[in-house]
């Protein structure tokens, strides 16, 4: 790509001949090398649009188009993305279905913690939801996932987890993670409850002692057994308990979410004797008991876990005959705080 793209951009505008037009862009369109990166792929995108514009009029809007996307910058409120160059943007996803085919297992992602999300979610959270040195808090920690994220892409990431053994293999994680990425993010991991964990001493380490997205990921209620604590969620003996508990969590860091930032809740449903029961519904609704409003709700696909690997058919025949559908999707609720 040529360097002095703007001043060649600039040169188009006082040309009169569409077939002149047309040769410039041509080369430099050749100049450029696509599929390398994201801009060169939206500067080759904008520039062909410039060639294949019938009028000489359309070309000169397109070029100004251009123009203005690569030397004024609109800034976007929760992160680092320039709405005028919006195009190139084509890893960030919009819409509320998302259909993820393979989990990401670069560097120190893995999917051997058993009831962990797949990074592509805290990875988009994070990129649409924050901005570069912001404060990411995950309430229930894990693996690390969503700090590994955090990590890659600069932001500050605090993690709550109640599971002392987890967070022995979840720090040697992150320091990895840290020394690949030559990383100068803040991180802290908390060992601790959720419901009860006090922030302020912890933040202290922050510049700011808030923070600008919360992603939760908690148990799906009773599905899966994390541990044998009483104060895990997984533990909790009705849906009701589960709920209260889960409101609790909200309550307690609701105070350290700067206000119209984002929270996002990954969740997912299950049978209980023949009857679905609606976690994840009943989860936004706890929420919206709250100082929240409703942003979105994500259906995200949901693969085969390792319980019902190579298990389909049989899977195919219960539902057949118990009149019930196999859970292909879970949820990502999407609030903003008022
Ligand atoms: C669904 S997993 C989160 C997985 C995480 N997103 C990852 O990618 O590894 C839920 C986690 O919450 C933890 N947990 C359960 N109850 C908790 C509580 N009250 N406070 C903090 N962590 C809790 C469990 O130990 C478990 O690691």
């Amino acid at each position: 790509m040529p360097n002095n793209i703007k001043n060649e951009l600039s040169k188009l505008l006082s040309l009169k001949r569409k077939a002149t037009i047309k040769n410039k862009v041509n080369h430099m369109m050749n100049a450029i090398q696509i599929n390398k990166d994201m801009h060169s792929r939206y500067i080759y995108n904008e520039l062909n649009q410039i060639l294949e514009a019938d009028s000489l009029n359309r070309k000169y809007y397109y070029i100004n188009r251009l123009l203005k996307s690569l030397t004024q910058f609109k800034k976007s409120k929760y992160n680092d993305l320039n709405l005028n160059q919006w195009k190139k943007y084509d890893d960030i996803i919009t819409d509320s279905l998302w259909l993820i085919d393979k989990r990401d297992k670069t560097g120190e992602h893995s999917a051997k913690y058993w009831g962990n999300f797949i990074p592509q979610i805290p990875n988009q959270l994070i990129k649409r939801f924050t901005k570069k040195n912001e404060l990411v808090l995950d309430t229930f920690l894990g693996s690390g996932t969503t700090m590994i994220e955090s990590i890659r892409l600069q932001r500050n990431c605090v993690g709550i987890e109640l599971n002392p053994e987890v967070i022995k293999k979840t720090e040697e994680i992150i320091k990895k993670e840290i020394k690949s990425n030559e990383s100068k993010s803040i991180i802290k991991i908390i060992k601790g409850d959720s419901k009860t964990v006090s922030l302020d001493k912890h933040l202290k380490k922050f510049k700011k002692k808030t923070a600008q997205l919360v992603i939760m990921h908690p148990p799906y209620w009773d599905i899966i057994k994390f541990s044998k604590f009483k104060k895990d969620l997984s533990n909790t003996e009705t849906i009701e308990h589960f709920l209260d508990d889960f409101g609790l969590i909200i309550d307690n860091v609701t105070d350290y979410l700067d206000s119209d930032r984002y929270l996002a809740v990954v969740i997912g449903d299950k049978y209980n004797k023949g009857e679905w029961i609606p976690i994840g519904f009943r989860v936004m609704n706890e929420v919206l008991k709250r100082d929240y409003k409703l942003k979105s709700i994500i259906v995200k696909n949901y693969e085969e876990t390792s319980s019902k690997k190579g298990q389909e058919n049989l899977w195919r025949y219960r539902a057949l005959v118990g009149g019930f559908y196999i859970f292909k999707h879970e949820y990502i609720l999407l609030f903003q705080k008022k």
